[in-house]
């Protein structure tokens, strides 16, 4: 089977199970709707369109009804009602070796003419710094589990393949050392991902012995002769990846042996790391909705209830990504409401997917010690015409930008159980904050969502409800708004508002309980139309700007132009 049929088939088989899970998914959704009590919704909540589109709205968000489509949403912000810290390990990113995600993207190698540090691109660098990018998931992905490290280090680089992605050569010059170096650059930490599948747990100990000791070993010798005699600090490991699928097809149970020796065995040396800055361990989890994960994520949880003192994990991932259709994805740039709508249904998802995976969670460790790692999600498009198909380029416009910010505000509201996740993937592929082209780069709608949020990090998540209406078309009903609010270290207040509706601007009222807010300003990222993009020749055709909004009286008000993302900082 030719590697491009292969991955047909891994992704048909995912898509006919999806189908089912999706058929499960809507009858949950609707049980959630009717479980809700009726003093919280208004007389007017009950119709049809109402309860559809309370179902779509992610729970503890808001209550769809009253003021359906009032030209004013009124939001009620309490300050004195903090809840969790919203971790800046949401905001990771993820770069695999696949398509021009590391080469090209990131890495274009000491003698090019395209400015570099050591080999790394500068331009990009420069934007990621802006993001403040906390950590990047490396080297996979299906790579990971076919990634032998030794191949990665030292003067003399071997050609590999690279069979997961579009069938190419594999040149092993952006490696482990380079990896960290890049990482150095742009401020992040490490987060990397074990081969689980092809490797042996002998081959992943001696990788983690050769990046954290700090002992003479010949591991740590040969460390320090290829350029780095400190230790490294690796502050996540993924044990495996997708290990249900692309990383080996195993059984929840055979998994889980599988864990517990890894977890035994791949120790971190680093002496700076053994007490409160220790590595974290994700395990592998589910992965979008098929029935089959729940088992998974049952199974997992029970091993770790059960765990002794030779083993732990600190984490679970979940995947997700955005698809209508697996076998006939939907284009990235060329469409037109009806796919916004079609695109945005499907990836509210995510909300029905973090409940239900943070509720078996919580069966099993009621303390939330166990992260959900959301460490691989975004939107997945049809490849771009003339592109390697198994490279997935795919253009980013305004509907990723709003895609992006619903997806951040879910784990916001999950904050105390999702306190990492990595959008799919950082430079060139899938829903990327920046692409390139030779010398060429541009920054993406969704890498401005992201700068936008950079005040959300670390922030403490405090409680906005709002009634948020909706918003049809073609059959699709969706919440009209979103919004999260946190405040930062020094007690500033930020709110973010998504107006999803792509034809009508929205106006705020929102009051602040327990603040004595009297100034605020923000950003707004908005575009002409939903496929809006950016491109080498035309880059500012989604950028943010400037929005003003005023505070009397306690009370906020704006305007959000249609399909916007919008955030304020509410101040004195
Ligand atoms: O992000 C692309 C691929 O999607 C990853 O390699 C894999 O883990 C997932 O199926």
């Amino acid at each position: 089977m030719s590697c491009k049929s292969a991955l047909i088939a891994y992704y048909s088989r995912r898509q006919a199970s999806a189908i089912m899970a999706r058929a499960a998914l809507s009858r949950s959704f609707f049980s959630r709707c009717f479980l809700i009590p009726l003093s919280k919704l208004s007389h007017r909540a009950l119709s049809i369109s109402c309860l559809l589109s309370l179902c779509l709205a992610p729970a503890g968000m808001a209550q769809t009804g009253q003021a359906a489509n009032a030209d004013k949403v009124r939001m009620a912000i309490d300050v004195s009602q903090p809840g969790a810290k919203i971790d800046r390990n949401i905001f990771g990113q993820f770069a695999e070796h696949l398509g021009h995600g590391v080469y090209e993207g990131i890495w274009v190698g000491t003698d090019s003419s395209i400015p570099n540090t050591r080999g790394m691109r500068n331009d990009v660098v420069a934007a990621l710094k802006a993001l403040k990018v906390p950590n990047v998931r490396w080297p996979g992905g299906c790579f990971a589990d076919e990634y032998h490290w030794r191949k990665g280090i030292g003067p003399q680089r071997v050609v590999t393949l690279n069979p997961n992605w579009g069938g190419v050569t594999e040149p092993n010059t952006f490696g482990t050392h380079e990896y960290l170096d890049f990482l150095d650059q742009i401020g992040a930490e490490a987060y990397l991902s074990l081969n689980l599948g092809s490797g042996t747990p002998q081959e992943a100990a001696e990788w983690l012995e050769y990046l954290t000791t700090d002992q003479p070993t010949a591991l740590g010798k040969e460390r320090a002769a290829n350029g780095h005699p400190a230790p490294y600090k690796i502050a996540c490991l993924g044990i495996g990846n997708e290990s249900w699928d692309c990383g080996g097809n195993m059984t929840p149970d055979y998994y889980a042996s599988q864990l517990k020796i890894y977890s035994r065995f791949v120790r971190n040396f680093n002496p700076a790391q053994q007490g409160k800055e220790q590595m974290l361990k994700i395990a592998v989890g589910p992965g979008g909705n098929e029935p089959r994960f729940v088992e998974w994520t049952e199974e997992v949880m029970k091993a770790w209830q059960k765990h002794q003192w030779s083993w732990d994990m600190h984490g679970l991932s979940l995947h997700n990504y955005t698809v209508v259709h697996w076998d006939k994805k939907f284009a990235s740039v060329g469409f037109g409401e009806t796919e916004y709508g079609q695109i945005l249904k499907n990836t509210l998802e995510m909300e029905g997917l973090v409940s239900r995976h943070s509720a078996i969670m919580d069966k099993y460790d009621p303390q939330k010690k166990i992260a959900l790692v959301v460490d691989e999600w975004g939107s997945w498009y049809a490849p771009l015409p003339g592109s390697n198909p198994g490279f997935l380029a795919q253009q980013n416009s305004m509907r990723d930008a709003v895609l992006a910010a619903l997806n951040l505000n879910i784990f916001a509201r999950h904050a105390d159980r999702v306190r990492m996740a990595n959008i799919a993937q950082m430079v060139n592929v899938l829903q990327a904050m920046i692409l390139t082209d030779k010398e060429k780069m541009v920054l993406t709608p969704s890498y401005y969502v992201y700068r936008m949020y950079v005040p959300f990090q670390d922030a403490t998540f405090v409680p906005v409800t709002f009634d948020a209406g909706s918003y049809t078309h073609d059959n699709i009903t969706l919440p009209r708004v979103d919004a999260i609010a946190a405040k930062d270290a020094t007690g500033r207040l930020w709110l973010e508002i998504t107006n999803l509706d792509p034809n009508q601007s929205i106006e705020i009222e929102a009051t602040l309980a327990g603040s004595t807010a009297k100034s605020a300003a923000g950003e707004t990222l908005t575009a002409p139309k939903v496929d809006s993009v950016n491109t080498f020749e035309a880059q500012n055709a989604v950028v943010p700007k400037p929005v003003s909004a005023t505070v009397q009286g306690g009370k906020l008000t704006l305007k959000l132009e249609p399909k916007s993302v919008t955030v304020i900082s509410i101040g004195q």
